[in-house]
This record gives structure tokens, sequence and C-alpha cells, in this order.
């Protein structure tokens, strides 16, 4: 990880990372170079490439490599000059998650435990493929959960997802069967990402958007299908759950519900008492009102 480099002068090193800005630059001697940041979730390097070492044109945003390179002390700055520098295919999504792309990186780490508790092999793919569409992720992290409700600021919906499937993973772990389990954390954890298209630049408000998580997972769904059709299932199922109880349901999904219920009902309430001295217990936030009870303190 970037952030385990040892950045000294002269210090060799191997590192995978993002792309995440490319600056063309040529010289006056009419050679050229670029100047790259790269990053994972654990931070971000300068590198240059100069032209006899790796071209410039070889690099595109958002590309994930494996460069190696030497560290040189440049005025206050170390940076990595690059020795070689080549396209990875096999790497872990969301450990090239860029860490700017994040209001909170804390956040990253949190998907990453709740990720490692996924064991069923294709289900585990669905949710790192999902995390490989750039696209996807770059609006999923950014985007608010709602315009003037819960979690309504920029990052809101992934921090909201984030709160949703831990709550899900705990308290589902041990009593459902495992593979309900980890069905209802993925699905807890996409359960809003159709707010990707009605709260994100596009603005589509047409449809709810529990009905565009599955258009928006469908390709990885039909992937699923293939090799795991009741789990891809029960994962549609719950991914419109949350918003739509008419239908049959499966027991584990009151869990999904109450998490979605949970995480937006605290982000509310804090945000109703933000502004509130210490001893309001009662404030009126929106169409609703919440209520707070005072710290318990022993009697002088
Ligand atoms: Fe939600």
């Amino acid at each position: 990880m970037i952030a385990n480099l040892e950045m000294v002068h002269n210090n060799g090193v191997q590192v995978t990372g993002r792309v995440t800005t490319i600056e063309n630059i040529d010289t006056q001697s009419g050679s050229s170079y670029a100047k790259l940041t790269l990053e994972d979730r654990s931070g971000k390097l300068l590198a240059f490439a100069w032209s006899d070492s790796c071209h410039p044109s070889d690099f595109c945003i958002n590309d994930v490599v494996k460069a190696t390179g030497l560290f040189q002390q440049l005025s206050y700055k170390c940076v990595l000059k690059l020795q070689s520098c080549e396209q990875e295919i096999y790497y872990s999504a969301i450990d090239l998650l860029p860490a700017s792309l994040c209001s909170d990186p804390s956040l990253l780490v949190r998907l990453e435990h709740l990720i490692s508790q996924i064991t069923i092999p294709p289900l585990k793919k669905l949710v790192e493929d999902t995390f490989k569409d750039n696209v996807l992720v770059k609006e999923f992290l950014s985007v608010p959960a709602s315009f003037r409700h819960h979690h309504s600021y920029e990052g809101g919906l992934f921090r909201h997802s984030i709160e949703a499937a831990e709550t899900v993973a705990t308290s589902t772990v041990g009593i459902y069967p495992r593979n309900e389990h980890q069905v209802a954390v993925v699905a807890a954890l996409f359960h809003d990402l159709g707010k990707i298209w009605t709260h994100g630049k596009s603005f589509r408000s047409l449809l709810d958007h529990s009905y565009l998580n599955l258009e928006i997972l469908a390709p990885r769904l039909a992937e699923l299908d293939m090799v795991w059709r009741p789990g891809a299932d029960m994962l549609r199922h719950m991914l419109v759950c949350p918003h739509d109880n008419r239908h049959d349901s499966l027991v584990i999904e009151e869990a999904i519900r109450y998490a979605d219920r949970a995480s937006a009902g605290l982000d509310a309430r804090q945000m109703a008492f933000a502004n509130e001295p210490a001893f309001k217990t009662c404030v009126k936030f929106g169409d609703r009102r919440y209520c707070r009870s005072q710290e318990y303190k022993r009697a002088a």
C-alpha cells in the first residue's frame, strides 16, 4: 500500500496504484515527460515518467499500473521516478479505490472489513466487480443519500450504505443460514445504489431508485445467474425489499429494513440536534420530531 512505502531519497520500490491525474510536459530541449498521481485507498504519490523509461502516452486516467522506480527528493517533496510501468489486470478493487474519491477514507477500511466477511466466491466476485466499475464507483462514493433528509451531503450515500451493511452483518450472523446472511449484507450495501442515478449528476426522477438497483447491477446479476441462480434471485428480491414489502418476503429482509431506517434516523437526528443546546431533548426536523435522552447523572 502507498501509505506504507518508505519515501526516502534513492529508495527503490514496486507499487500498484491507480492513475488519477496525468500532466504531459514538453521540455525546452524537445523531450517530454509525464507527471502522474498514483493512488490507492491508503494514499497518493507523485510519479514522473520520462520517455526513455515509460512513454507518457502509455497512461490513461483510471488505469491500474504496477510501477517500479526510485524515490527522488525534489525541493520539499519526495517523488517516484519511474523505471518501468505496466498495466495491472489482477488487483483488489477495494485496495485500489482512490482515497481522494472518498470524503472519509476510514469508510474504505470499513468496506474492506465488510467484504472480507463475504466468503461465497461468486457473491464476493459480484461485489468486487461492482467496485471495479470506475464510473459507478465515482458516483457511489460522492452522491448524497437524500436531498434534504438523512445523509444529505457529499459522500452521504456511501456512508449510509456502509452503516446499513454493517448493521445487517452484525445482527444476522450466526442467526440466519450463511447464504442468506451474506446475500443480505450485499443487498444492504447496494440497497440504495439506484440513487447514483436519482441523486447524481444525471438526475433521473421518474423511477424509484430501488428498481434502478436491479438495472445497475443487471450485468453482474446475470453473471451470478450462471453459477448460483437461487443466490442471484435472492439478491434481486432483497435489493427492492426495503421499499417494497407487498410480495412474499424473506424474514431476513426485516433486518435490511431496520438497518436502513436506523442509519437514516440516526443521521437525521444528528442533523436535527446539530445546532441545539445540550439540554434540549426534542427538535422538529423536516416533517418529524426527533427526541434524545439525557445522560444518566448521579443525584447530588
Ligand atoms: Fe437507504
